[in-house]
Formats: C-alpha cells, structure tokens, sequence
C-alpha cells in the first residue's frame, strides 16, 4: 500500500475524492496536513479518522524555516508520495531539495497556460475554447514543475469563472486519484527528477478520459 500524505489549505474536495478510492487503488491517506487549522480538509480527516495536523506560518521568521518545520513534521508518518490537493503555499527551493519522496500538486489550468491564480476568470478572458486542470510534478518553479497527466473541459460561451470551475473541480476528483493510482501501482516513477511510465520517459502527459488516464486523446 502505498502510503500518501494530503497537504491542503481549503474546503478538500480533492482530498474527499482520493480517500474515497484509496483502498481500491492500492494508497492509503496516512496523513493531511495544512498551514489553516480551520480548514474544510483538516475537518475532513478528523472525521474519517486520518492523522490530521496544522502548523501555522505566523510563528517562523522565513518561508524557509516554516517549510523546514512543516515538511519534517509530514516525513514523520514516513509517506512515499506526497500529494498537493488545494495547499495554497510556495514552497521554499531549501524544503524542496531535502524531500525524499516526490511531490505532485494539482493545479487548475491546462499547464503551462496559467501557473498561479485566477486560472478560470484568464482563461474565460483569453477566449479559450478548452480549460482543465493538470497534475504535475513540484519543483522550486511555480506550478512550473514536468506533467504528469490533464484533464480537458470544453468552455460554454455562457459560462462565468465559477460554473467554469464547477466543471473542471469535476474531473479533478478523477484526474487526481487515477493519476496517483499510477504511483500506487508502480507504473508511474521518477527518473532525475522526470516522470516514467511503464519504464519509459513520459513523452506527453497522459488525458484522462471518462476515469482513466491514457496515453494520447483528448477527453472531449
Ligand atoms: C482545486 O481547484 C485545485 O486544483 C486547486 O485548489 C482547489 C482545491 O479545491 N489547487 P479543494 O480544496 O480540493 O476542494
């Protein structure tokens, strides 16, 4: 069983959705972490029994020595895959270059389009015909870091930057499980920092499509 810790800042609907199919997939959630005590996510986890912890940045004098704190704290339940899930920090280049394990975090934009915020209300702007979210590796480079795998949302001419959301937040409660399902099942590994697939470089990043991820096709 691969074991998972869930760094989140917010309401953890993405958390919700890995832990409804962890068992099934091969992970188990061993742990959810976040710098917001009041967070839905932490609430979460209490209620279903999973180690949940806070630890707020107030009390440090540096990104650097808060992350140093936070991510000797998640190492303590000796995970092998972290996962970001809505953990709305950076994350210092120092805390990202002593991780023994990797990192993947699930951002709301058909990377590279839009690293950071607002993602939806830019796309809505730029006049995109497909929006989506993307799972990727982290590195010390915003939302910056290889992909993994993507999901694809058409765009409505009437929609707004919320019912925009609501469509991609779907698919990224089965984007986010089936792409660690892949780390779980020993198909996804890294490689100096690259992702592999079944023991080759990942060329593209995989498309999920319905609730599986393949390797070419777009979900459309
Ligand atoms: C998701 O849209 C995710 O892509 C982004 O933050 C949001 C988290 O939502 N990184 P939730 O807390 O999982 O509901």
């Amino acid at each position: 069983m691969l074991r998972v810790a869930v760094l989140a800042s917010g309401r953890g609907s993405n958390l919700a959705a890995l832990q409804a199919c962890d068992d099934d997939a091969g992970f188990g959630i061993v742990g959810v972490f976040s710098d917001k005590p009041d967070s839905g996510a932490l609430q979460h986890a209490r209620d279903a029994g999973i180690h949940a912890q806070a630890l707020v940045p107030g009390g440090y004098p540096n990104r650097e020595s808060f992350d140093l704190a936070f991510f000797a704290d998640v190492m303590q339940i000796q995970p092998d895959l972290i996962v970001c899930a809505g953990y709305m920090r950076i994350i210092s280049a120092v805390a990202l270059a002593r991780l023994p394990v990797p990192m993947i975090n699930i951002h709301p934009s058909l990377l590279p389009l839009y690293p950071g915020l607002h993602t939806h209300a830019r796309a809505l702007e730029a006049g995109d015909a497909e929006h989506g979210a993307s799972v990727h590796l982290v590195t010390a480079e915003l939302d910056g870091g290889p992909v993994i795998a993507q999901a694809r949302v058409p765009v409505h001419a009437d929609d707004d930057p919320t019912t925009l959301a609501a469509r991609v937040l779907e698919r990224e409660h089965h984007l986010l499980p089936a792409s660690v399902a892949l780390f779980a099942r020993g198909r996804l590994k890294l490689h100096q920092g690259q992702p592999w697939l079944d023991g080759e470089p990942l060329a593209a990043p995989l498309q999920l499509r319905g609730k599986v991820l393949v390797q070419d096709g777009p979900d459309k």
